[in-house]
């Protein structure tokens, strides 16, 4: 090797890469959409893939999904919702400062075929999840219709995006305040009886993903849930994102993060998700302090 390559070799391996993060903007209550620097995810991610961030240099390791990326801009763009003490911590950044590190993009890509008409169903900051795939399947010719939930108005997101992307968008609130009263489930029935539906696609709260299996089943609708398990590495070696689908142990950083919603043990990885609770709200309480001082 030349003298010259070996030097511009080391250079780049010194070099850090910087996550600087260009916006930070609250799109709903404790809800950010951050487009951030990360060149090399956003060239290569597909929808249904996800990162795995670290905000701060002592931060945990949490998995986002990649709700946008622009390979031009090098830019990909998270939508988080602070619910503990790192996602608090992500979305107090400002544009300007930089994440400690970004991984991915990691996971499998979405399955994206033409079906006919598929459905996507979020709840909550679901919906961050299923616009990439919504826009994927629109631009493979399918009809999509989508159905997104939440407690209330204040709390649905990214419905402008949504309309953007699909043939329809339905919603459902529990109070009432936005679409029709109740679950998106209530939506996802009338819906069923009204079309051929030839896909579903869901991600949200571990109840929600359940109930809109087990309503689809005895129609033999092929159906997908994106699953949230814990995650530390991403890459399929510390085993924390093991679910059982179908009987088997998978791991949802590399077999998924999707899987046959039929097939899946929602009350195992509800449990799972579970077990660390005491520790996450003593962290949220530190997380919360520390923004404060
Ligand atoms: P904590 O208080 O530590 O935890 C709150 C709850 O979040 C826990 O009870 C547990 O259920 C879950 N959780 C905690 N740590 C992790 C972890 N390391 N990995 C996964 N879940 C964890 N959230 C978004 O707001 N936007 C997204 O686009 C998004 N995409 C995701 C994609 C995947 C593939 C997965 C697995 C999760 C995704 N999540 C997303 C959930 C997000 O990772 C968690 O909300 C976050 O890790 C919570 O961290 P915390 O420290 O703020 O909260
Ligand atoms: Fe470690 Fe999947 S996150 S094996
Ligand atoms: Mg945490």
């Amino acid at each position: 090797m030349r003298k010259a390559e070996g030097a511009a070799l080391c250079k780049l391996h010194l070099v850090t890469p910087r996550f600087t993060i260009h916006e930070t903007i609250e799109v709903g209550p404790d809800i950010a959409r951050i487009v951030v620097d990360a060149p090399r995810v956003a060239r290569h991610a597909r929808a249904g893939q996800f990162v795995i961030i670290r905000p701060l240099d002592d931060s945990e390791r949490i998995p986002l999904t990649i709700c946008g990326a622009d390979p031009d801009k090098g830019t990909i763009t998270l939508v988080v919702q602070a619910i503990g003490g790192t996602t608090t911590e992500t979305n107090a950044m400002e544009a300007g400062e930089a994440f400690s590190d970004i991984l991915g993009p990691l996971g499998l890509p979405t399955e994206i075929e033409e079906f006919g008409t598929c459905v996507v169903v979020a709840g909550g900051v679901g919906v961050a999840i299923v616009l990439p795939v919504a826009k994927a399947l629109a631009e493979a010719g399918n009809r999509v219709i989508g159905i997104v939930g939440a407690r209330d108005d204040d709390h649905l997101i990214l419905v402008d995006e949504m309309t953007d992307v699909c043939d329809e968008v339905l919603l459902a609130t529990e109070d009432g305040s936005a679409g029709t009263r109740g679950f998106v489930t209530d939506v996802l029935e009338k819906v069923m009886g009204a079309h051929d539906v030839d896909r579903v696609l869901t991600a949200g709260p571990i109840p929600m993903m359940r109930a809109v299996g087990e309503l689809t089943r005895p129609h033999g609708t092929p159906t997908i849930a994106s699953l949230n398990p814990i995650m530390v590495d991403g890459t399929g070696m510390c085993g924390g994102c093991r679910v059982t689908v179908g009987g088997e142990t998978l791991f949802a950083c590399i077999d998924g993060p999707e899987f046959d919603a039929h097939a899946v043990d929602f009350v195992s990885l509800q449990k799972r998700n579970e077990a660390y609770h005491t520790f996450e709200a003593c962290r949220l309480r530190d997380a919360r302090e520390e923004l404060d001082a």
